[in-house]
């Protein structure tokens, strides 16, 4: 089987995780602080505060920057729920914005118009790891005085006009089994502001900044010395691996060139894109992308729909009254999308046994 994410862990990973077993510390200490550091310093922001998942840095972000009941919270339709959940999780109100096809991202124009007097944040998604027109984005948010939050959950290392991903606004990382950097399960929240850097600190503990002085309702969103260690021993890899995932990316569109009926992905002008996922669109629509699936899948390719339905669709979003929200871009992408494995573990060989995978299953359905 040629899995969609496959986590590579080299021997110095397990020597890494085996010493803070042995450590004597077992969460929340010096390899977290080390790891805080060494992230702070790629993402190229003055403060990371490390949570156990990226789920807990959009919530934390949110918290941080003073956002709950009554507020609205701008989110592209097309992402992880995890990007909407978060804004219930912190009382507030997600209002959906279109995505744009061409990098799957909020639609700067989108985004402009479901700003109210209610809004205090937007979310930009970089889905896929291909950044968003965060810098249009961005200058929008700064115009009409709103927070600028970056889900980088699929983008660490990608950027927009040499600006890291999570650096513009207050980023957000995942660090979950698949990311491009894993360690099982983990986050990080990146930011400029030393204020919303200590917030975010006090809400991942129970809202304590001195230690048994709870000044705000917090959570335990603490990292593992285990998970820091992994992190750490990973983290000077990610670029070789970035790159690699690049490589990978590039010869998938060499081999699937020219083909009817889809739509390759490619990394926009300006744009960094670390290949989180190499997703495809079949123009033919669901039944066609699901048979090419299910073809994938008989020749021992894994696959993946990431998502079948935009977040307004979701059931809990139906039950709070947002299904007859009309997202045409997000509907369509979410019949069309089709990621193949672009992981850096791939073989040449495996690389071309997607590829004609690819065109025999397109071929297949549309002889059938
Ligand atoms: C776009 C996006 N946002 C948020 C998350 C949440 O991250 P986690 O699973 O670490 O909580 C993910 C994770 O898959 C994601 O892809």
């Amino acid at each position: 089987m040629i899995r969609i994410a496959q986590p590579i862990i080299e021997p110095d990973e397990v020597e890494a995780v085996r010493e803070a077993l042995l450590s004597g510390q077992l969460a929340q200490g010096p390899r977290v602080a080390a790891f805080e550091r060494a992230f702070a310093e790629y993402v190229g922001v003055p403060h990371a505060v490390a949570v156990n998942s990226g789920t807990a840095a959009l919530h934390v972000a949110l918290l941080a920057h003073g956002i709950g009941a009554g507020d609205e919270v701008v989110v592209p339709a097309f992402s992880f729920a995890a990007t909407a959940n978060a804004v219930l999780q912190a009382g507030a109100t997600p209002v959906f914005a279109d995505v744009r096809e061409d990098d799957f991202g909020l639609d700067p124009k989108a985004l402009a118009a479901a700003i109210t007097s209610r809004t205090r944040a937007a979310i930009a998604v970089h889905l896929y790891g291909q950044p968003c027109d965060v810098a249009a984005i961005a200058s929008i948010c700064a115009e009409r005085g709103i927070v600028l939050i970056e889900d980088a959950a699929q983008a660490v290392g990608a950027a927009q006009d040499g600006v890291p991903a999570g650096a513009r606004g207050t980023g957000t990382f995942s660090l979950y089994a698949t990311k491009n950097l894993t360690t099982g399960e983990g986050g990080f929240l990146t930011t400029a502001d030393t204020a919303v850097a200590e917030r975010a600190r006090a809400l991942r503990s129970q809202g304590e900044r001195t230690r048994y002085v709870t000044e705000m309702l917090g959570w335990n969103y603490r990292m593992m010395e285990m998970t820091a260690a992994l992190g750490l021993a990973q983290l000077p890899k990610l670029e070789a691996r970035n790159e690699r995932r690049g490589e990978n990316a590039a010869r998938l569109t060499e081999l699937l060139a020219g083909q009817d009926g889809l739509v390759l992905p490619r990394a926009l002008p300006g744009r960094r894109h670390v290949w989180h996922q190499y997703t495809l669109r079949v123009t033919a629509g669901r039944a066609a992308r699901d048979a090419l699936q299910a073809s994938l899948r008989e020749r021992d390719i894994e696959s993946a729909v990431f998502y079948p339905a935009p977040i307004h669709r979701q059931p809990l979003y139906g039950r709070l009254g947002y299904g007859s929200a009309r997202m045409p871009v997000a509907e369509r992408l979410a019949d069309e999308v089709l990621s193949v494995p672009v992981h850096p573990a791939l073989s040449e060989d495996d690389l071309r046994a997607v590829a004609d995978g690819v065109i025999a299953g397109l071929r297949e359905a549309a002889t059938a």
